[in-house]
């Protein structure tokens, strides 16, 4: 069972977490803040023990046992238009990726877009969506899920996935993960107001497959070259022979 008292004791933020939903279920922690209509404050973060239509990026399903993992949203509604998406759900797996750091002493890895990887494998996967209205973005929903304490996993998977847990041998505080994530976070979100440079740089200070070679899926087609960097909106350059060409989405694997 989620502690919110632990939560909160731990939670060094000005606006993220600050209104703090707690569910048993929802379909999705995402679609929960998406299609909610009421005005709700900006930073307002959803969690749930259980998702009954978790998704994925690519359309993928997102599947996490109940009261083992993290599975939550952040909404943002205000200084959207200082802000990149594409940033910020860099900034949502650099959080993640430090948050786990600095509790476990793991040492994490990026992977493009918004993966956050131990030994190779899945910990934590994050899929950002928006709705607007008219040309203006009104509202950014992060999602956010976390392997935490789930040990077991049955299914197809495009990477193999692991847990904190599983890593560490022991079971985590979920509680203190989320306060440490949320708290990292809103640390990063200032951070892009004033300048993006500093959170793209250490994005791929914490990514080792840039200079690899590798391949990327794109739906059915598949395209064969070196992940050269992340251009200035946080996209893939993948350098094909002596041609640079900018990837927006994808699944990459390192050729070894
Ligand atoms: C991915 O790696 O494909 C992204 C996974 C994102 C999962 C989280 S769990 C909380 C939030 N609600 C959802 O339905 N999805 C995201």
């Amino acid at each position: 069972m989620f502690n919110i008292e632990n939560f909160d004791i731990k939670l060094e933020t000005n606006f993220l977490g600050r209104n703090f939903i707690y569910s048993e279920e929802v379909a999705s922690t995402n679609s929960y803040l998406l299609k909610n209509t009421t005005e709700l404050k900006h930073g307002t973060t959803i969690f749930s023990e259980y998702q009954s239509e978790g998704r994925g990026r690519l359309k993928r399903p997102w599947n996490s046992t109940k009261g083992q993992n993290l599975t939550f949203s952040v909404l943002l509604n205000k200084n959207l238009h200082k802000l990149n998406p594409n940033h910020i759900s860099l900034a949502a797996s650099l959080a993640v990726s430090y948050a786990i750091e600095n509790l476990f002493q793991l040492k994490t890895d990026l992977k493009w877009p918004n993966d956050v990887l131990i030994n190779n494998k899945k910990v934590s996967g994050i899929l950002l969506e928006s709705s607007s209205k008219g040309s203006d973005i009104e509202k950014i929903v992060i999602g956010i899920g976390v392997n935490a304490n789930q040990t077991k996993y049955t299914g197809e998977f495009k990477i193999q996935p692991t847990s904190i847990k599983f890593e560490l041998k022991r079971e985590i505080a979920r509680e203190r993960l989320l306060s440490e994530i949320l708290n990292v976070f809103e640390d990063l979100i200032s951070q892009l107001i004033k300048s993006p440079k500093k959170i793209l740089s250490e994005w791929r200070d914490n990514c080792r497959m840039i200079g690899e070679a590798v391949t990327i899926e794109i739906g059915e087609e598949k395209k064969y070259g070196i992940f050269y960097d992340l251009d200035a909106n946080g996209f893939m350059i993948l350098k094909i022979g002596d041609k640079l060409e900018k990837i927006t989405s994808g699944d990459i694997t390192v050729r070894r």
